[in-house]
């Protein structure tokens, strides 16, 4: 398996004046003295996770594919996102079987209703995940699908909900424990955004029928290869520390590009991983993501020609796992004739070399992340790859990587709006500002 950066843009090619910044970031990541360093437990879960871990979440995860048309996920953020990102690259779009539908990181009422409509006549299986076991979106979605069990399978219901979170504390994990469901645990060291390689994103990879094994595999390699302190030894540390190097000059939004619509959730994955990650004391890069060639079409513009703030991160897969070739035609109305039997992934990464250049010479620096193939072993390390860079990045920054205190601003207000016990003086002030606002 292979995974390479190549720097695009000749004034950031030389990174090696980093080294002694990289060698302090490296250690405190590595000793975990890093701000946050005690959600460190992620850098060698993978190594720790033991054999009999792997055949519980295998068994449970057989069950539900031979007893359940439909698994329901209910969590968000961290939650949800990198099982969603995994499956999303790696299994087939359509008639997948059983069907997995995510709840629980939304409010909308007619998508909620929309779900549990579809699922009241299918044999379905409820998989609740949220570390804190506290989370507004994730919980009532779960009341919902709780209710819903209770009432088809009775008795039975209890057999047909899984819990993931917290080891020991948390609502979630009192409510399982009285109700005896089957849990598994998110490690208190590992934050939500960092724990796709513990059953929170291996349980649901597992019923989507992928091999969780070669995941982890390829979590290890990552581990082994992007824990060197050295840069040139290590891809990720120089990538952390070229992001670095482009948001002191200017460089204010990465925008993560792919040619494959299956990495779409990946990518909103990679936001989250960055976004929450840095975003925080009045820094951090902006992460966006374009999925082209369709974004061409829309955003590409702006890309080419519009403010000089962004650089790309594009991931360049280098073999399909499918592919199809140009066939022929007698008239060529199209004009297609001269792409005659070229497959289309060939096409494909011509636009992608085209894209680069264009963008580079418009002013946008290109940062290209070559992946050998789409599998379960490469986007383990992959993902891997972006969170020890995340990490490194943030601590190059200066913030703590590992927390979210940012989130707590509108979670506040909304709790105070939707009258919760023990914060009327809280309402009673924000509804006097929102009335403020909507007076003008
Ligand atoms: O990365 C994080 O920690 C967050 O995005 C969480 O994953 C998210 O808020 C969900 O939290 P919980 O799993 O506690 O419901």
């Amino acid at each position: 398996m292979r995974i390479e950066t190549r720097f695009c843009s000749p004034h950031i090619h030389k990174v090696e004046d980093g080294q002694e910044l990289t060698s302090h970031v490296h250690r405190m990541i590595q000793e975990k003295t890093a701000p946050g360093g005690e959600f460190l437990g992620w850098l060698d879960y993978a190594d720790k996770l033991s054999e009999k871990q792997i055949c519980e979440i295998e068994e449970i995860a057989d069950e539900i594919r031979q007893r359940a048309d439909v698994l329901v996920i209910s969590g968000i953020g961290g939650s949800y996102l990198g099982s969603k990102a995994v499956m999303e690259a790696l299994c087939p779009t359509y008639g997948r079987k059983p069907e997995i539908i995510f709840m629980g990181h939304h409010m909308s009422s007619e998508e909620l209703v929309e779900v549990t409509d579809y699922i009241c006549d299918k044999e379905f299986y409820v998989l609740v995940i949220s570390k804190s076991g506290k989370t507004l979106e994730p919980a009532i979605s779960f009341r919902l699908l709780r209710r819903m069990a209770e009432e088809r399978y009775g008795g039975d219901s209890s057999k047909r909900i899984i819990a993931i979170t917290d080891e020991h504390s948390g609502a979630l994990r009192t409510l399982a424990s009285q109700k005896n469901y089957r849990t598994f645990s998110i490690p208190a060291d590992i934050g939500g955004r960092y724990s796709v390689h513990t059953p929170a994103g291996l349980l649901p990879m597992a019923v989507a029928g992928l091999d969780i094994r070669a995941f982890l595999e390829g979590m290890k390699e990552g581990s082994r290869e992007y824990s060197r302190e050295f840069l040139e030894e290590n891809a990720a540390y120089r990538y952390a520390l070229m992001r670095s190097r482009l948001l002191e000059e200017g460089k204010h939004v990465e925008i993560l590009v792919n040619y494959h619509p299956k990495l779409m959730y990946f990518a909103e994955w990679f936001k989250q991983l960055f976004g929450e990650s840095e975003g925080k004391e009045n820094k951090g890069i902006f992460p966006v993501a374009m999925i082209n060639t369709t974004d061409l079409h829309s955003l590409g513009q702006y890309v080419q020609e519009g403010q000089r703030i962004l650089f790309e991160t594009v991931i360049d897969i280098l073999k399909p796992k499918a592919d199809i070739f140009i066939p022929g035609d007698e008239q060529d109305l199209d004009e297609l004739n001269y792409l005659y039997g070229r497959d289309l992934h060939f096409i494909n990464r011509r636009a992608m070399q085209a894209t680069a250049l264009a963008h580079m010479e418009g002013g946008v620096p290109n940062i290209i992340i070559e992946v050998d193939k789409l599998d379960e072993r490469n986007l383990g390390k992959l993902m891997y790859f972006f969170m020890i860079a995340c990490a490194a990045s943030g601590l190059f920054l200066g913030v703590n990587p590992f927390n979210q205190p940012g989130v707590e601003a509108y979670k506040n207000n909304m709790f105070a709006l939707l009258g919760k016990p023990g914060m009327e003086i809280e309402t009673a002030e924000i509804e006097k500002k929102i009335h403020a606002i909507q007076e003008g």
